[in-house]
């Protein structure tokens, strides 16, 4: 397929290979690429470059390329460069002199930010939409097992009665925590760099307000050159926000994996997760949270190659911003595939409430023997040394009721599930 740049000279094919190793990720930028392009349209006939006749056939084109590519009839390859030279040269083998008018007063430069962008939002809004359906999983769970009593650890030790309500909730405010990042994230990206062409704008009072509200973002990306600056930086807080989301999710398996041991039997991972092993009959293997595990390092693995990628070039377009793409676009994938998988291991899981109740022994109770003497009066390192000095003496009281005592904000008797729940639904509002 012919380059745009073609001035007479071919570049060894190896060379037009390397170049475009990336290919099938623009082929996940054919719509955003075709979306764009009619916006673009619409403003050059708007500042009289097009004529009405032009744009119609154009936008008709570019409609007709969106139906092909859902259909998987626009298939882009190596040769073809990439997905803004393959939809030009698409229109201009369709539309002559027509297709030739397109790239006007634009550049892949700014092409390839505006595709993208549009891509992350879409992306960004999956993602919250699946975080959130993780929250109220685990919302459920909570309200379900708000009393159910489960032992709390510190340093992997027993220490102080917990709630399998507390343990879920937990998990809900750092998804919350997370969601504010990647909204922060969406709103950073959520701006039009289109215009900005090569990376110093072009010689022609474009529309670029125009452009920017047809294609939905909030405003218009204004400096030309930070426009282009900004490819990776941006993509490098989308990514972050997004090892947030994944480093809760490895934390949320750590426990999945360790409670639904022999040892622990405090959880039991619902047979829709469970897999097996080839030679041992008897396995139930938590291969869905040991692997979301192993994808936390993998979407971490992205973000520092994002941020490496750009942390030191000089301004401008440069093509070392072309491995941003690729490393976002799979890391909100994995991200997001992480969230479903999760969600299926939170709404399948079976809590076996005897087995928590059970491994409740009296010594999780001994700061509990200490506090009660603290009531009666005595100091409280007093109180401590008397409790260490009987802790063969502590039994294990009501569970519910000790439960019920943390009274005080955030303890297993006030956590706040209603508030919670409020929370979810205010931030899916908002998404
Ligand atoms: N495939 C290119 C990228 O992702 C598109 C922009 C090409 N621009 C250029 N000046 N070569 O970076």
């Amino acid at each position: 397929m012919n380059k745009l740049w073609y001035k007479g000279k071919d570049v060894l094919k190896e060379v037009e290979d390397y170049l475009a190793s990336d290919i099938s990720f623009d082929q996940a930028l054919v719509r955003y690429e075709c979306i764009a392009s009619i916006a673009h349209a619409k403003m050059l006939d708007k500042i009289g470059i097009l004529n009405k006749n032009e744009l119609d056939r154009l936008v008709k084109c570019l409609n007709e390329i969106i139906e092909l590519d859902k259909k998987g009839r626009f298939i882009l390859t190596k040769s073809d460069e990439d997905v803004h030279t393959k939809v030009e040269n698409y229109l201009t083998e369709k539309l002559g002199d027509t297709g030739k008018k397109i790239h006007t007063y634009r550049s892949r430069n700014d092409q390839v930010l505006v595709d993208t962008r549009l891509y992350n939002k879409d992306k960004l809004n999956e993602l919250m939409d699946e975080v959130v359906c993780l929250c109220k999983s685990l919302l459920d769970l909570s309200k379900k097992h708000e009393f159910t009593a489960m032992p709390g650890y510190t340093h992997r030790q027993k220490a102080m009665l917990s709630s399998i309500g507390l343990w879920s909730s937990a998990f809900i405010e750092s998804l919350l925590d997370d969601l504010r990042l990647v909204k922060t994230s969406y709103k950073l990206n959520d701006q039009c760099p289109l215009g900005s062409a090569a990376s110093y704008g072009v010689p022609k009072n474009i529309d670029r307000e125009y452009t920017a509200k047809l294609l939905g973002f909030e405003k218009v990306q204004n400096n030309s050159l930070y426009c282009q600056n900004s490819r990776g930086k941006i993509e490098a807080a989308i990514l972050s926000a997004l090892s947030q989301v994944m480093i809760t999710l490895g934390r949320i398996s750590a426990d999945l994996i360790l409670f639904s041991t022999q040892e622990f039997g405090y959880f039991k991972l619902g047979d829709e997760v469970s897999t097996g092993s080839s030679i041992m009959p008897q396995k139930r293997n938590p291969d869905v949270p040991e692997l979301i595990k192993g994808n936390v390092n993998v979407v971490l693995g992205y973000e520092t190659i994002v941020k490496n990628a750009i942390k030191d070039l000089p301004s401008g377009y440069n093509k070392e911003t072309q491995v941003v793409k690729e490393h976002t676009m799979k890391a909100l994938d994995l991200t997001i595939d992480s969230v479903k998988m999760m969600n299926l291991c939170i709404s399948t899981l079976k809590v076996n409430e005897e087995i928590c109740k059970k491994a409740c022994t009296p010594e999780l109770f001994a700061a509990d023997y200490a506090y009660s003497l603290v009531e009666k009066g005595i100091p409280f390192r007093e109180a401590y040394k008397k409790a260490a000095k009987e802790i063969d003496k502590i039994k294990v009281p009501d569970l519910v009721d000790v439960l019920k005592k943390r009274n005080h904000i955030g303890g297993t008797g006030n956590l706040g599930l209603d508030r919670l729940g409020k929370g979810i639904e205010e931030i899916s509002g908002k998404l």
